[in-house]
């Protein structure tokens, strides 16, 4: 049997992160994988976090099954987080799952079965798992314009040409914030016109947020979520705490569906509750358990939202240093968008050649499109990497 498969293609980021690893050079240098790392190259456990695990060490009475779509408790503070006072309670609907990517999967599953003509539109670029899963589940897909190759922002004539073109009843993937890959945003006026555009149609947005607060704030990078939370009937939400929390291997995602009215929540419920079961019953609840802690508890919170923002000042002082560095050495602004982005990626715009060059030559790692983790930058890291993209001919 095992014999009729085929070889599977790999998938690049995390093939790329097998490669850092086996590299024996001690100069090598990681930018591919999103993962966040701090100054020394380490992956800290937030503070906030540590301290509710100490916590719920002591309080933990039970390892006995939650609900199949995971503790109320935790969508409460979540739906908080995300969608504010947005949208009513009575409309949304959760199902925790495993990381963002169990939610997203989730979510395409409910969108089969819920509609199974759509089309999901997704934007060209995007983080390469979302084509990946939407056809392992066997959805027809599409892409919408989104960069400009230009100016580094978004290509917004272009992605409202696109989108103009979707049916009713289509699903529309965009990133909450930080897009990955390009690091370029959609501002609020143009949420606003993609709302527009969207409700028009009769599309249904779906929102994978995953970088909450590592752009311009928990509330700021949240304003796209929660003005289409206002603005459409229906949308669909993955939500990943595994960057925001650093609780990466916790595989903590939430699935919010939004929906016309509590008719609508009580079949949507249903649906996810059943496809959880179906899936993997049960989601793990650590993380999850975790996250709950930190956001109720007002001290906890106060220093986890503290952290966070150290975090994300932080990358935006690295994206600044590092685009200084390349205006000295190329004695150009060409690379002055990296101080523009938002969030843990922008793509330098090299050729693959140019990043096997800086693999095999410079020992710096980063995705084949050029795109690199700015949290895998430092002090001493940006003026090597900016001599070498130089010395590759970027
Ligand atoms: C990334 O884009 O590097 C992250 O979202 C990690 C992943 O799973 O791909």
């Amino acid at each position: 049997m095992l014999e009729n498969l085929t070889q599977q293609p790999p998938d690049k980021i995390i093939m790329l992160s097998g490669m850092f690893r086996a590299d024996e050079r001690d100069t090598k240098i990681d930018l591919g994988v999103g993962v966040y790392k701090d100054a020394n190259g380490n992956t800290p456990i937030m503070r906030a976090v540590k301290k509710a695990e100490q916590l719920l060490w002591n309080e933990e009475t039970t390892k006995s099954y939650t609900a199949l779509v995971g503790d109320g408790a935790f969508h409460k503070v979540m739906a908080d987080l995300v969608l504010g006072d947005s949208v009513s309670y009575d409309r949304l609907a959760f199902a925790h799952a495993p990381g963002g990517t169990g939610a997203i999967r989730q979510i395409l599953e409910l969108i089969k079965v819920a509609s199974p003509d759509a089309t999901v539109w997704m934007s060209n670029p995007t983080w390469p798992n979302h084509p990946a899963m939407v056809k392992g589940v066997g959805i027809p897909m599409e892409t919408y314009a989104y960069l400009n190759m230009e100016t580094r922002t978004v290509d917004f004539d272009g992605m409202m040409g696109d989108l103009a073109k979707v049916k009713s009843g289509d699903i529309v993937i965009l990133h909450g914030c930080c897009h990955n890959p390009t690091g370029a945003n959609l501002n609020q006026t143009q949420w606003g016109k993609v709302a527009d555009l969207l409700n028009e149609k009769g599309a249904v947005p779906f929102i994978d947020i995953a970088y909450q607060g590592f752009g311009d704030g928990l509330d700021e990078d949240a304003f796209g979520v929660r003005l289409l939370a206002q603005k459409c009937p229906e949308m669909l939400i993955s939500a990943s705490c595994s960057k925001n929390f650093g609780i990466y291997r916790e595989r903590c995602g939430l699935v919010i569906t939004v929906s016309k009215d509590a008719d609508n929540t009580a079949l949507a419920q249903g649906m996810l509750s059943s496809l959880n079961r179906l899936n993997f019953s049960f989601p793990p609840d650590h993380g999850a358990r975790l996250v709950t802690m930190v956001l109720s508890d007002p001290e906890l919170r106060a220093d986890w939202e503290a952290e966070l923002e150290e975090v994300r000042t932080g990358m935006l002082g690295l994206r600044k240093m590092l685009a200084d560095a390349l205006r000295a050495e190329t004695g150009s602004d060409r690379y002055g968008f990296i101080a523009e982005h938002r969030g843990m990626f922008s793509r330098l715009g090299l050729s693959e050649e140019q990043v096997t060059q800086l693999r095999e030559e410079h020992a710096i790692y980063m995705i084949g499109d050029s795109r690199f983790n700015v949290a895998g930058l430092n002090e001493k890291v940006i003026p090597i990497l900016a001599k070498a993209i130089v010395a590759v001919g970027g």
